[in-house]
Formats: C-alpha cells, structure tokens, sequence
C-alpha cells in the first residue's frame, strides 16, 4: 500500500475516526513498527511535515532516518537511458533501490518546479521512487498533492463542525513568491469526499487545474463566498494557467476580521507556515476562531493513520538480494 493522493484514502469517514482514535492513545500500537524503519526524503524545506511524520512513526515504535537529499544527496537523474556526463551524480534506479534496503517505508517530500507545468504534473521524484522502489512509498507534499495535509484538515474539520453539512470555503489570499498548488488540489480533493456545501474562492484566472476542481463551485466575489461559511480555509497558490506566475498581489484578498464577520463565525483555518499580514490579518490568526495550531497537530494523527494502515498492509519484502538476477558480473 502507498499513500500517494487522497484517492489512496478507502472510506474518508473511517481514516478520521480511527485518526481521533489514535489521538486519544497515540501509543497504543507502540509494537506495531518495532524494528522498522521509516525513510524520510527531503527535496524541500519542512517544519510539520518533517516532526510530525517522525513523531508519528515514533509513536508506532517505528526506527526513522531522515536525509535532506538536495544539500545531502547526489543530484539525481530521472530519465531512462540518459548519458549521465553532466550535473546528476546518481541515477534514480540505483537511489530507490538503495534506500529500499534500509527503509520498510520511504516518505518523500519534492515540490513542484512551477516552470514546466507538463513536467510537474508527471511528478518526477515521487514518480521516480514508486516505479524503482520497492517498498511503500507515502507522499509528504509532491508537485501536484500533500495528502497528509488534507487528511489533518478533514481530521480538524471533523473535530470542529456544529452540523452535519458545513459551509467550506477554500480562499485564495496573496503572497509575494510563487507558491505550487498542492495543498489546495488535495483539499478539494478531500473536500469532494466529504458531505459539505464547499465553495473555491479566487480571482479571475487563478482556476486550479479543472481536472482537480472538476464540478466544484467557484466564486470570484470572496466577500460572496464568505456569507455564512462554517469553516476558512485559506491559501495562497500561484498561476495555474500561466503557469507558475504570480499574477495577482491584491491585498483585498487577506483574510481580516471585517471578513471573517461575513461568515457563520467561522473557524480559520491555513496548513502554515502563514504570512502574517498578507495571507491573513494578526487579528484573525491570534483570535479563538483560529485553529491553525490544532491543525498542525492532527499532522501527527493523520500521518499515523497512513503508518499504521501501511505497517498492517504490507508484509516488508526481503532485503537482500534486490538485484539477485543482475548479479553474475
Ligand atoms: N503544512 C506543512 O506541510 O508544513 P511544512 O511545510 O512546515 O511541513
């Protein structure tokens, strides 16, 4: 078993209610990953994603090596049959398969370039490891997806809701770099899985890719948007259509008290980190609505799910002998 996207997820309702299971006795199934290993691949920058992960595989008694592969590792090479005389060091044939002798589970983390739309969307790294590894491989933020975010936002979500069917709006706000669109693709995703009135709100020409969004309600007027919403979850993402672009910088896109008075007392929520000031106001993020910090806290719980889920699985194959076949010379 892999988690890769939101589509690895079975039954949505049973992941969170075994998640807030977990968070009660988050030490319960402290055997279940003795002597495993868990392999934590950083392409990129983490703070929640990084401890969370761990913590949680320390919880299930799991061994975990992380390795910040850009400024650790060789530069990597991911084309078949490519004459390796220039930058990359190390083929991802040989890496994958490397790491899957010393790792029972890889987690990786590889953001999207947002220069070449075409290339993201192959998602190259995560793309590499599930083809040459050959262990579980579970997905802490790639180009186009971060399903451990939006299984800790449904996790909040489902701690926080007043009634049956909320009123979610996901609000784009600005930010001065180019950020991917991953997070928001996996909270529509995980929002179409769920029984909720759920409204996209950005400006004209920041559409996610339709093939995401699919039947998804969009609203251009964020203060519409805004209008008895249960829940603000809030996000900066650039161009998806010029691709990697930041074509908007409109600060009446942050989220402000004023705003936030629109909504059903909403609670806000942001995956974090959050620029203070420009995705949403000082008053906004320090109030009692806002439960960023709870948020990041189910990181934990919802990246255990997946643990667990993979640990009880799948049966760990032989170490040795992966290139048995190749190995006459
Ligand atoms: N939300 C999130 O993924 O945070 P980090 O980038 O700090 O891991």
């Amino acid at each position: 078993m892999n988690y890769i996207s939101i589509q690895n997820i079975d039954s949505l309702e049973k992941w969170v209610k075994q998640a807030l299971k977990i968070k009660k006795k988050p030490l319960k199934n402290k055997k279940l990953g003795k002597n495993k290993t868990l392999g934590m691949l950083f392409f990129n920058s983490s703070l929640r994603t990084r401890l969370s992960t761990q913590k949680a595989a320390l919880n299930l008694g799991m061994n975990v090596m992380v390795m910040n592969f850009t400024t650790e590792g060789w530069t990597l090479e991911f084309e078949d049959g490519a004459v390796m005389n220039s930058g990359s060091s190390e083929h991802i044939k040989e890496a994958a398969a490397v790491v899957s002798q010393y790792c029972d589970i890889i987690a990786i983390r590889a953001f999207a370039g947002l220069i070449d739309k075409e290339k993201d969307n192959a998602e190259i790294v995560l793309s590499g490891f599930l083809k040459h590894a050959t262990v579980p491989i579970v997905n802490m933020e790639s180009a186009t997806g971060h399903p451990l975010q939006s299984l800790a936002d449904a996790i909040t979500m489902a701690e926080h809701k007043t009634k049956h069917k909320p009123k979610v709006v996901l609000s784009w706000a600005p930010h001065p770099k180019a950020l991917p669109q991953a997070v928001a693709n996996s909270f529509v995703e995980m929002m179409q899985l769920q029984d909720a009135e759920f409204v996209i709100t950005h400006p004209e020409g920041y559409e996610l890719n339709s093939e995401i969004t699919k039947d998804s309600k969009i609203e251009y007027d964020q203060n519409k948007a805004f209008e008895n919403a249960d829940f603000i979850y809030t996000k900066n993402w650039s161009n998806y259509n010029e691709y990697g672009k930041i074509t908007n910088t409109d600060s009446n896109w942050t989220v402000t008290a004023e705003k936030m008075k629109l909504t059903n007392n909403a609670k806000f929520m942001h995956c974090l980190p959050v620029r203070r000031n420009v995705i949403v106001t000082d008053e906004v993020l320090d109030s009692e609505n806002s439960i960023v910090i709870e948020q990041a806290n189910n990181r934990t719980y919802a990246a255990q799910v997946v643990l667990q889920k993979i640990l009880k699985s799948s049966p760990t194959p032989p170490k040795e002998g992966l290139f048995k076949s190749k190995s006459a010379k």
